[in-house]
């Protein structure tokens, strides 16, 4: 009673970390023999689990046998070289590694005092990201802007948001409360992430026009203006608009430049959301995506998506921090520090909405060092070829047609005719196991997707899920 717990000494905690690194290594080694989706009945998981929690200790041996038996079949292999549902989530083996070594260290990095490396390295490895993907020097570090790693591209948006938001009434939205009459603006096919932050802000859902998109997807610049102008007119605040560079569904680009154009005549925040497609600008042959980003006033993208690095990391930028400080920094007395008095340091915690911060930037550390720009650049370059290559191969199959666009990793095609034999397709698709693919509407059709990007991709890979689509599509007649 009352003694500490027994912990592990050094020695057993490298014995079994040897233990669980070889459990990973063998289980990346093993990826390509599971059923890529997998297959368990709801509840199937929870039932192969004990009721209550162990009283006594357990070994490491037991619990690392209970995830092969309990844990492995419950799983849907995102890392497999067949996974090509919804977008790449990649985890490569740096990024676990750099994973590992902030787990380990254990730090909170919520000001810059507790744990100075936290926050510089993260300062840091965003102004490398921002320069080796061109972005403008506006978003670095080197002027009164900057980059945070936020959880995810959802909450960056939110953090731009409420930025905006503070922007437009003065601060009076974070204090008082969100005056009525603001409105927000995204593409018809932006990411769900806008509406649903619109909600948290208060800002209220029907508050966002989501305006028309062309033949592309893509944002039609003049209906966005027509929207703002006839807001204004009504004695409405627009305040806030939301581009898409590589949406969810297809990989539309927003016309990044004449949107900016149309929020700058009009004093409205524009923030970029390239989540997925903004890992492309570390290839020079893809910056066009973001060209007049100079004109936004935040960004983000997602390398937990498609550079490499795994969940959670999204590189948030701002052009002017103090906006989103305004509306997210607060300071009780046990938080005060004197470097933080100072000025001459940044405290993160005041650039999200969360207090607590994870050492995220280590694993981005680790994957920009292991790889190499070149290697980074390799691994785009490579999911851009094999995705263009299927859609090659789709658009020479009479019985298919591709349906938009494909600028870089994702290819949209389905089967001509019914929607009925589309749904019939993917879901024999799915169940064969073989490989994973995700469905959307687009113009109101039943459209399949091929999303291209795991570390683990080769052509072999695409050549049999290409395979395995004309048989089922044989199959579904
Ligand atoms: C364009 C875009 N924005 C936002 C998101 C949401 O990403 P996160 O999970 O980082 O919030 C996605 C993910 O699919 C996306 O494609």
């Amino acid at each position: 009673m009352g003694d500490a717990p027994r912990h592990m000494t050094p020695e057993e905690f490298r014995r079994h970390g040897h233990a669980t690194i070889d459990w990973v290594a063998s289980y990346l080694e093993r990826l390509e023999r599971f059923p890529v989706l997998s297959s368990v009945r709801p509840g199937a998981v929870r039932a192969a689990l004990p009721v209550s929690p162990p009283e006594q200790a357990e070994s490491i041996d037991a619990i690392l046998a209970d995830v092969e038996r309990v844990i492995l079949p419950g799983i849907t292999h995102w890392q497999a070289p067949s996974f090509f549902a919804y977008f790449p989530a990649n985890a490569s083996p740096p990024a676990i590694l750099g994973e590992l070594v902030s787990a380990g260290l254990g730090v909170q990095g919520m000001s810059w005092a507790t744990s100075p490396a936290c926050t510089e390295l993260e300062t840091h490895v965003l102004d490398w990201l921002a320069d080796a993907m061109a972005l403008p020097e506006t978003f670095t570090s080197r002027g009164p802007g900057g980059g945070v790693i936020q959880d995810t591209a959802s909450s960056a948006t939110l953090c731009a948001l409420l930025a905006a938001r503070d922007r437009a009434t003065d601060g009076r939205a974070t204090v008082t409360g969100v005056p009525a009459g603001l409105v927000a603006y995204t593409s018809a096919q932006a990411h769900s992430s806008v509406m649903k932050d619109v909600g948290v802000a208060g800002i209220g859902r029907e508050n966002l026009r989501e305006i028309d998109t062309d033949e592309a997807y893509a944002m039609r610049p003049a209906a966005l203006a027509a929207a703002i102008d006839t807001d204004r007119a009504a004695g409405r605040t627009p305040f806030f608009v939301t581009a898409t560079v590589g949406t969810t569904s297809s990989t539309a680009v927003d016309p990044v430049r004449a949107i900016g154009e149309v929020c700058r005549a009009r004093g409205v925040w524009l923030h970029v959301d390239a989540a997925l497609a903004g890992n492309a600008a570390i290839c020079p042959e893809f910056r066009w995506l973001l060209d007049g980003l100079e004109l936004a006033d935040s960004y983000c993208v997602n390398p937990h998506k498609w550079l490499l690095t795994n969940f959670d990391c999204d590189c948030f930028y701002v052009v002017d921090r103090r906006a989103l400080l305004r509306a997210l920094s607060i300071l009780p007395e046990y938080l005060r520090t004197e470097a933080g008095a100072s000025g001459a340091v940044i405290d993160y915690r005041d650039w999200q909405v969360p207090l607590g911060r994870r050492f995220r930037s280590l694993k981005l550390w680790f994957v920009m060092r292991a790889y190499g720009l070149d290697g980074l650049r390799r691994h785009i370059r490579h999911s851009v070829r094999l995705a263009t290559t299927f859609a090659s191969w789709v658009g020479d199959d009479q019985r298919f047609e591709v349906v938009a666009p494909v600028p870089l990793n994702t290819v949209c095609f389905r089967l001509r005719g019914e929607d009925a034999r589309n749904e019939r397709l993917l879901a024999g698709l799915n169940a064969s196991g073989a490989l994973y693919l995700t469905h959307t509407r687009l113009h109101d059709r039943y459209v399949l997707r091929l999303a291209v990007g795991g570390p683990y991709t080769e052509e072999r890979h695409v050549a049999d899920a290409w395979q395995h689509i004309r048989e089922q599509a044989d199959a579904v007649g």
